[in-house]
């Protein structure tokens, strides 16, 4: 089972730097948990233990007003870092989130993984393309850490994390063999700037590759309406948040407007069916629903108050008491290949 070690909840990975709430962000602003920095960024990889600091797209005509170089809104992180989130993402593997890619990978190729998070399939990432080197990327700096201990925990040598933004990468062009991202977009204001940005830095004939998940397409077995109730209101503070939590089928669409013309579209999904893995699943939707910075910005943004919250936590651990429930979170998944 994973590791249960929280890490700072961080609302606030986002594009520029709105408010906690989705408003707008004080000139040049900084948000309350200290995570968001401005940053400048570099002009070539990093080396062993370089943190490179992210940008913050303030323009100066319109304080208050962050928005992506594209002059896309930004977007509010829906999940946060809470522990309960974490248990989910440190369960993360490259062969469990990332199999779609692993025929690509070779030894001795670059990577990078955008929105690494806590950086479990980034390690797995550097196993395989040992001896190249793979960099993580995430915009929260608190979960960067936590990064950093999986991959010394790991001894792995040939990895390094810094804190960058999706839609501004500081790399120059064409700086990896293969670029990636795991259930970023969905959380992005502009995916296919995003894409963009992923292509550029990907060397030519290298490969751009990303899954997300998509929430109307989850199913699940006995019904309830309360877990009705969780998916409608999760897809509301997600959208209000300015993501797009039904991103899975919407990947392909997003890399031809970002102008791949070689592009692999796939699907897989996780599947949670036994006792212990349904009391994992939804032990982790419950409290993320009345503890994490998703239950904050539900209240907060209006979409759902308190006992709305502790009812769909209590619908979550009745449901994995039933011996026939089953749960299924279908993915979306891209391969993009750059001219070579
Ligand atoms: C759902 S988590 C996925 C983490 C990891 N890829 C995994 O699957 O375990 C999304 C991650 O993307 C990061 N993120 C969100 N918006 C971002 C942005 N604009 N630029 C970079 N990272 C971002 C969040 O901080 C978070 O760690």
């Amino acid at each position: 089972m994973p590791d249960r070690t929280d890490v700072r909840d961080e609302p606030a990975a986002r594009a520029g730097a709105a408010e906690e709430t989705g408003g707008p962000a004080e000139p040049g602003g900084t948000h309350d948990t200290g995570e968001q920095e401005q940053h400048g960024g570099a002009d070539r990889p990093p080396q062993d233990g370089q943190d490179t600091q992210t940008r913050q797209h303030v323009p100066a005509d319109q304080p208050g007003q962050a928005e992506q170089p594209s002059g896309a809104p930004a977007a509010v992180y829906t999940h946060g870092h809470h522990e309960s989130v974490l248990r989910s993402h440190t369960w993360r593997t490259a062969a469990n989130s990332a199999a779609y890619l692993l025929g690509e990978l070779r030894p001795g190729m670059t990577v990078l993984d955008v929105g690494c998070g806590p950086g479990t399939i980034t390690a797995d990432l550097a196993r395989l393309v040992a001896p190249g080197r793979v960099t993580g990327i995430d915009a929260a700096p608190g979960i960067l850490d936590r990064a950093r201990s999986v991959a010394a925990e790991r001894g792995l040598k040939t990895v390094d994390f810094i804190v960058a933004d999706i839609s501004d990468l500081p790399f120059p062009d064409d700086s990896f063999d293969v670029v990636h991202a795991h259930q970023v977009l969905q959380h992005v204001g502009d995916p296919v700037g995003a894409l963009r940005e992923m292509r550029r830095v990907c060397r030519p004939g290298g490969v751009v590759a990303a899954r997300d998940s998509d929430y109307a397409a989850m199913t699940w077995y006995p019904g309830s309406p309360a877990l009705d109730a969780w998916l409608d209101l999760y897809r509301r503070v997600a959208r209000g948040n300015g993501g797009e939590p039904d991103a899975g089928r919407r990947l392909l669409s997003w890399a031809r407007q970002a102008g791949f013309t070689d592009i692999t579209a796939s699907a897989s999904t996780w599947c949670y069916a036994t006792e212990e893995d349904r009391a994992w699943w939804s032990g982790l939707w419950a409290d993320r629903t009345v503890d994490s910075s998703y239950a904050r910005l539900a209240v907060d943004g209006g979409h759902a108050r308190e006992e709305e919250l502790r009812r769909i936590a209590r619908a979550w651990r009745e449901w994995s008491t039933s011996p026939d429930g089953w749960f299924a979170v279908l993915h979306g998944e891209i391969l993009c290949r750059t001219a070579g």
